[in-house]
C-alpha cells in the first residue's frame, strides 16, 4: 500500500492507513487521500470500537452511582484522565480539566482566570500567527475589564520576531497566549524560550496546543508552562472532548466557570460552595464517551511513540516541500526550516483560486482545506484572503503526496488555456 519509506524510528509509523476505515474508502472510483487533519483527523478502527464498547457495555453517568455500572463508567473515566495527564507529564490528575475542545478550554480561561486577574491598564500579549480561538476570548476579556491586547510580529516566513516579543513583555504583562504550532502556516513555536521571558516578566503563559500537542512530544513541567489547551478530535479521539491543563495552584485560586450539577461542596437557596479540582471546572455531566474515548486516543498514539509520529511527518513535510519548489507556480507560505515547522503546509497555485484548487482535488478524492483557516488577521498581514493548506498525519503516505502533485498538475492543465 505505501511507498513510504521511512527511516529507522519511524518504521511503527508504516502501513497503519489501513486501520482507519475512513481512508479505505473509495469515492468516485478513486480512494480518499485525507489532507486536511490540521482541521480535524481520521480515527483508527481501535478507537471507532471504544465508543461502541461504551455505549453497548457501561453507560451510566459517573460520579454519581453506587451500582456497578457507574462504576465501571467512573473508573474509565478517570483511568482516561490519567492517560491525558501521563502523556503531556502533568503532576496530577487535578490539573486536567475535561472541555468541550481548545476553545472551549480557553474561554474557560479567559473567563475564570481572565475576570477574577485583569483589569484596565493590564496587558496580555498574543502573537500574530494566532487562531480565531485565541484571539477572540482575549478580545472579549479585553472589551469587560479594558485591558490592552499586544501582538508578538512574525516575520516573512511566518516565524515569530523574538527581539519584537523581548521588547512588548513589561511589568503590565500579565500573561503570553501563543500556539505552540500554527494551523495556518505550520511554525512551530519556541515554547521554552518565550515562556522563560514571559516568566522573567512575571507572567504567565497559556500554550494552544491545538495543533501543537497531536504531533509533538510535550512536557509541561519541563516547559513549566502554566496553562495547556488541546482538543481530541486533531490526535485521533472523538470531536466534543478536549483539555485545559493548569497548574493546580492556580487552578485552585481560580472561580468556577460554569454553574450547577457535580462541581459543588454544599447548595444552599442563596449560596453554594465548591468542590475540589478538577471537578470544579466540570458542571453537569461531562462528556464521558468522548473521554473515555480519548483516552483510547492516547493509547494508540503512545502505541506509535509520539516522536516518531513527529519524525514521519518531518519527512512527508521534506518530501512535500522539496516537490513544492521544483514547481514554480507553486507559492509556500511559512518556512521551509524543517526545525521550525510542522506538517501543515499552506500554499497557492498561480492562477487557480485556491477554492477552485479544493474542488478539482475534490474530484479525484483528495481532500485539502481551502480557506482563511480562522486566520483571518494572519491572511490579511500576507495580504491574501486564503490559501490551500495539506496538512499531515500518521497514516499520510509519501504516495499520498505524489497523488497530490499528480492532480495539481491536471489542475495546471485545466487552467492553462
Ligand atoms: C491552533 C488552533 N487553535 C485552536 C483551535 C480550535 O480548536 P477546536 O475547534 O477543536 O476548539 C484550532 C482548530 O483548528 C487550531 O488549529
Amino acid at each position: 500500500m505505501s511507498g513510504t519509506e521511512i527511516k529507522g524510528a519511524t518504521s511503527k509509523i508504516e502501513n497503519i492507513k489501513s486501520e482507519f476505515p475512513e481512508l479505505n474508502r473509495v469515492i468516485n472510483g478513486k480512494p480518499v487521500v485525507f489532507l486536511d487533519s490540521a482541521a480535524t483527523s481520521q480515527k483508527p478502527q481501535r478507537v471507532i470500537d471504544k465508543l461502541v464498547e461504551y455505549y453497548s457495555n457501561y453507560n451510566a453517568n459517573v460520579h454519581r452511582g453506587v451500582y456497578s455500572l457507574s462504576m465501571e463508567s467512573t473508573e474509565e473515566y478517570d483511568t482516561a484522565r490519567e492517560l491525558v495527564r501521563e502523556f503531556i507529564n502533568a503532576r496530577s490528575t487535578n490539573e486536567i480539566i475535561y472541555t468541550k475542545g481548545t476553545t472551549e478550554a480557553i474561554n474557560l480561561l479567559a473567563r475564570a482566570w481572565g475576570d477574577a486577574n485583569i483589569k484596565e491598564g493590564d496587558e496580555i500579549i498574543l502573537t500574530e500567527l494566532e487562531h480565531h480561538s485565541n484571539l477572540v476570548p482575549w478580545q472579549m476579556l479585553s472589551q469587560r475589564t479594558g485591558c490592552k491586547l499586544r501582538f508578538v510580529p512574525i516575520d516573512d516566513h511566518a516565524v515569530l520576531q523574538l527581539d519584537e516579543y523581548k521588547k512588548l513583555l513589561s511589568d503590565k504583562t500579565r500573561l503570553v497566549a501563543f500556539n505552540g504550532q500554527s494551523n495556518s502556516m505550520g511554525t512551530l513555536n519556541p515554547i521554552k524560550e518565550i515562556t522563560e521571558l514571559a516568566h522573567d516578566a512575571g507572567a504567565l503563559v497559556l500554550v494552544d496546543g491545538a495543533q501543537y500537542v497531536p504531533h509533538n512530544k510535550i512536557d509541561v513541567q519541563a516547559l513549566d508552562i502554566d496553562f495547556l489547551a488541546f482538543s481530541g478530535h486533531k490526535m485521533c479521539g472523538p470531536t466534543g472532548i478536549g483539555i485545559l491543563y493548569g497548574k493546580e495552584n492556580i487552578l485552585d485560586e481560580m472561580p468556577p466557570f460554569l454553574g450547577g450539577g457535580d462541581m459543588i461542596d454544599m447548595v444552599h437557596y442563596e449560596y453554594s460552595t465548591y468542590t475540589k479540582l478538577p471537578i470544579k471546572f466540570e458542571a453537569g455531566t461531562p462528556n464521558i464517551a468522548g473521554a473515555i474515548v480519548l483516552g483510547e486516543a492516547i493509547r494508540f498514539l503512545n502505541d506509535l511513540g509520539i516522536e516518531n509520529v513527529r519524525e514521519h511527518e518531518r519527512e512527508l513535510t521534506a518530501y512535500t516541500l522539496e516537490k513544492f519548489q521544483q514547481n514554480p507556480k507553486i507559492k509556500i507560505y511559512g518556512t521551509t526550516d524543517l526545525d521550525k515547522r510542522g506538517g501543515a503546509i499552506s500554499f497557492e497555485y498561480e492562477g487557480i483560486h485556491p477554492h477552485d484548487l479544493a474542488q478539482i482535488l475534490d474530484s479525484e478524492s483528495i481532500c485539502i482545506r481551502a480557506g482563511h483557516h480562522c486566520t483571518q488577521p494572519l491572511m490579511r498581514k500576507f495580504g491574501i484572503a486564503a490559501t490551500s493548506r495539506a496538512s499531515f498525519y500518521v497514516y499520510n503516505t509519501k504516495d499520498d503526496v505524489d497523488r497530490l502533485i499528480e492532480v495539481l498538475g491536471k489542475a495546471d492543465e485545466m487552467f492553462s488555456f
